[in-house]
């Protein structure tokens, strides 16, 4: 066996000092994660089961676009990139940023963590803290990392330290950071939940410690099924005020004014990513285990869900207006990622609305500057003043900053936006949400 990490002495504000940490999945979370305690002094072996990505790493090139290559060079060899379990050995801290995905029957599908934790297993050390920041539903940390983690021989809570900590990361966002975002952990034992709170102070402003790791699984999933509900609901008011020829953006504006009991939510395509969509099915999996059948969260999830047909009925309808059908038509969806400034087309709305135009023989294509091909619809991304030119009607589905709408609503005979970036352009050829 490897010599075991020795215990450090608790430091104080005053005396924090570097640790060497693992991080296990270098994906939109572990990557990020991994510069943040690169830049903050500490040693980081980055593992990936993807050796695409760590040769990427080891070029000093970045993969995720919150990252620029240009972040990765002063990290030096504070950042190991590597595909070798045997290198998390001499860590203090390895954290598990792998994906947490639903099954064919929408059901969590743990495979990846339990992959990730049982090669951890053959390397852990005596007093390593592990610490789970994939999202997933309450008791996991507790009652499937942990198992696999003892079938090391050590004991969790013991021997080694165990804690679950939700990453909170908002791909694209710029106004909060790893630094100035609260951090939530719940350890296996109190002195768990210590440990995680030294290494997360090491990037994070403030850290937050829960009573139990499944307090913070949950907390998680509160906060992404109260967007997905939230999101639902706006969603919904917007497919109401098509009805009433009300522009729902004008409903939502006015509604904002409040300064006090109510929260913005924007209409849109529906939603996206590798969380929002996901995550909520996390907790009814296991409501359900304890005969508690979540009707928020399958409401939210069947109004999500919907909402492309919505906007692809909106497309066939605004072409019907112009006297064409979809049958034939070209019609350019711009932006195919899940939200704006990313290239991540996880679970995207566009990925649908572009399938079901298909089944009705609409011609697609489309223009995103962040996502060159959808191998999944045969597609590559088509020069944009090219596509402006022979379309029949350009769907705005995803609105990357870099476009100029303006530009796009004068060369384009008909614009339908799901955005409402072209709110303010005086057009004849626009049509909102
Ligand atoms: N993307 C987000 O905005 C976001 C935000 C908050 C939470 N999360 C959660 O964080 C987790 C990770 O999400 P992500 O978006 O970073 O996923 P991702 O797919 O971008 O990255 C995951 C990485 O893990 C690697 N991987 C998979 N199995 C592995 C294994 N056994 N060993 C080593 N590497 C392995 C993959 O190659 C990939 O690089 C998920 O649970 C997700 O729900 C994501």
């Amino acid at each position: 066996m490897l010599p075991a990490v020795a215990p450090r002495p608790r430091p104080t504000c005053l005396d924090s000092r570097a640790m060497k940490i693992g991080i296990i999945g270098l994906g939109y979370v572990g990557l990020p994660l991994a510069v943040a305690f690169a830049e903050a002094d500490n040693e980081v072996v980055a593992l990936d089961a993807d050796q695409r990505k760590v040769e990427s790493l080891e070029r000093g090139e970045s993969y995720i676009e919150d990252i620029p290559d240009a972040a990765l060079a002063p990290l030096g060899e504070r950042l190991q990139p590597t595909t070798r379990h045997a290198d998390l050995a001499s860590c203090e801290a390895v954290i598990i940023c792998v994906p947490t995905p639903l099954t064919g029957s929408r059901e969590p599908d743990l495979s990846y963590l339990l992959d990730a934790g049982a090669a951890l297993a053959q390397v852990l050390q005596p007093n390593q803290l592990v610490v789970l920041e994939s999202t997933t539903y309450p008791g996991t940390t507790r009652e499937r990392l942990a198992p696999i983690l003892e079938e090391s021989g050590l004991s969790a809570g013991t021997d080694f330290q165990v804690a679950f900590s939700p990453e909170r990361i908002d791909p694209g966002r710029t106004d909060y950071t790893v630094r100035t975002t609260p951090k939530l952990v719940g350890g296996l034992t109190e002195a768990c939940s210590q440990r995680a709170h030294e290494l997360y102070s090491l990037i994070c402003d403030e850290v937050v410690v829960l009573s139990t790791p499944d307090t913070a699984e949950l907390s998680k999933l509160l906060e992404n099924i109260f967007r997905s509900v939230n999101i639902a609901l706006v969603n919904e008011l917007a497919q109401l005020c098509d009805r009433l020829a009300i522009d729902v953006w004008e409903v939502v504006d006015a509604a904002s004014t409040k300064p006090f009991g109510f929260m913005r939510f924007e209409p849109g395509p529906g939603m996206g990513g590798h969380c929002l969509p996901i995550d909520p099915f996390y907790r009814a999996f296991k409501a359900r285990q304890h005969d508690f059948y979540p009707e928020f969260i399958e409401l939210a999830g069947k109004m999500n869900q919907a909402q492309p047909a919505f906007c692809t009925e909106r497309i066939e309808r605004a072409l019907n207006d112009a006297g064409k059908p979809v049958k034939g038509s070209k019609i350019v969806l711009l932006g195919v990622s899940y939200k704006a400034g990313v290239g991540d087309t996880r679970e995207s709305p566009a990925l649908k609305i572009a399938a079901q135009l298909r089944d009705l023989g609409g011609d697609v294509s489309y223009h995103d500057p962040h996502v060159p091909s959808l191998p999944q619809l045969e597609l590559s991304s088509v020069e944009l003043d090219e596509a402006l030119k022979d379309a029949d009607a350009v769907a705005i589905v995803t609105a990357h900053p870099s476009l100029d709408y303006e530009q796009i609503a004068s060369a384009a005979p008909l614009v339908i936006d799901f955005r409402g970036v072209t709110r303010g352009i005086e057009a004849g050829n626009l049509i909102h949400l």
